[in-house]
């Protein structure tokens, strides 16, 4: 590999680091589409299905150009690009490769947003033959002429080789207020029929007194298919937490060792308190399950970290200490960015482990910096 962690001087023309200059021309579909194509390469993906889904979900946006400034400021990502990559380990399996994003109305807004990230959703049911039975279920809930927060209705897109792709929705629950995100979640799981689960995993996982003050409710995803597998998953956002209060929070489910939860998040966050972005878990309920049967830590790595350098030196032994293959991520990386890394922070923007059977998994989630690169921090952020 070439260029990592020397100065900004070893590029060429200092690569796609600055909108407006070598960047000129180039269209946000151009930069996405050919992350994309080089993301796929690294997975062993036919990048076709990809690069037309993603053409369709940037729509006319797609052909703005990089130099103007983002037509909305979705939250997706830091700098404000609507589309996040992930490169998802599996034991057994190769990585698979992930999008998150959210779809721009011809004049955005929030709703308005979710309204079109809605219509490219139906479009794919149509197309793919998914069930969008339980997102029907409970849309409504999530629906308001004054959202409140940065987004209504996200989704994901998951590409494994020699599969069509999968497609999760991500609600926000404090889309009423937060003070109404409990409300909003218990509709939603008993009117999927999963209420107890809900029950259990609150009434364990929060810290006293602290739902949806410290302990926020800030997502509600569910897979959009019918079959037996089909699940919702609920994340919990930890302000202010230490490692063990999310180790606690994540004993909630059978067969998920509370050890590696706090181990993961100071590998990754070397905090003693996580003062900066939140720490957040995400439970996972099987359609017809009573308790939740799966976790997942995200620890938020870019604002614990000095640089991408820093970040990148951290992970690449946890996905060693889980015997995935650290390659994998540099090719992820370089099929992102041509910049130095310690260029700038947040381009590796989150890592999560998963936990519960059958195995661990580890993701972790590739800003585009299609608009901005964040300058790098002088010293990585101390609680
Ligand atoms: N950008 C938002 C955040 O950092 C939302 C988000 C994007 C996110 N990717 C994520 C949240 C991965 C958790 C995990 O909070």
């Amino acid at each position: 590999m070439v260029g990592r962690g020397g100065g900004s001087g070893d590029r060429a023309a200092g690569g796609c680091r600055k909108t407006g200059v070598v960047m000129q021309g180039l269209t946000v579909l151009d930069r996405l589409g050919s992350q994309l194509r080089r993301l796929c390469d690294v997975v062993g993906m036919d990048p076709e299905a990809p690069l037309r889904l993603l053409t369709e979900l940037l729509g006319e946006h797609g052909s703005r150009p990089l130099t103007e400034p983002p037509v909305w400021p979705s939250d997706v990502a830091d700098d404000h690009t609507p589309v996040e990559f992930s490169i998802a380990w599996n034991e057994g399996e190769p990585p698979a490769l992930r999008i998150l994003a959210e779809a721009f109305a011809p004049v955005p807004s929030v709703r308005a947003n979710a309204l079109a990230t809605d219509e490219f959703l139906r479009a794919q049911a149509a197309r793919y033959g998914l069930s969008t039975r339980r997102l029907d279920a409970i849309r409504d809930l999530f629906d308001t002429a004054t959202p409140h927060g940065d987004f209504v209705l996200w989704i994901s897109l998951v590409f494994r080789n020699g599969r069509p792709p999968e497609f999760k929705v991500y609600f926000n629950p404090e889309v009423h207020g937060p003070e109404h995100s409990p409300a909003v979640v218990e509709q939603a799981l008993d009117r999927l029929g999963l209420a107890e689960a809900y029950t259990r995993m609150v009434s364990h996982a929060v810290r006293p007194g602290e739902l949806a003050r410290a302990d926020r409710l800030t997502f509600f995803a569910l897979d959009l298919h019918d079959g037996p597998q089909a699940r919702v998953k609920l994340y919990l956002s930890h302000h202010d937490a230490q490692a063990g209060d999310v180790a606690r929070a994540a004993a909630v489910v059978d067969g998920v060792d509370p050890e590696l939860v706090t181990e993961f998040c100071e590998l990754a966050g070397r905090a003693e308190r996580f003062t900066g972005r939140p720490l957040i878990g995400s439970y996972t309920i099987t359609q017809g399950a009573e308790r939740p049967n799966g976790y997942s830590v995200y620890v938020p790595i870019r604002s614990y970290v000095g640089d991408d350098r820093e970040a990148r030196e951290r992970v690449l032994p946890m996905l060693a200490r889980y015997r995935f293959d650290p390659a994998v991520l540099d090719r992820a990386i370089d099929a992102v960015t041509d910049r130095p890394l310690d260029d700038g922070v947040g381009l590796i923007a989150h890592v999560s482990l998963r936990l519960g059977p059958p195995r661990p998994g580890m993701t972790v989630y590739l800003s585009a910096e299609a608009y901005q690169v964040q300058p790098p921090r002088p010293l990585p952020m101390l609680a």
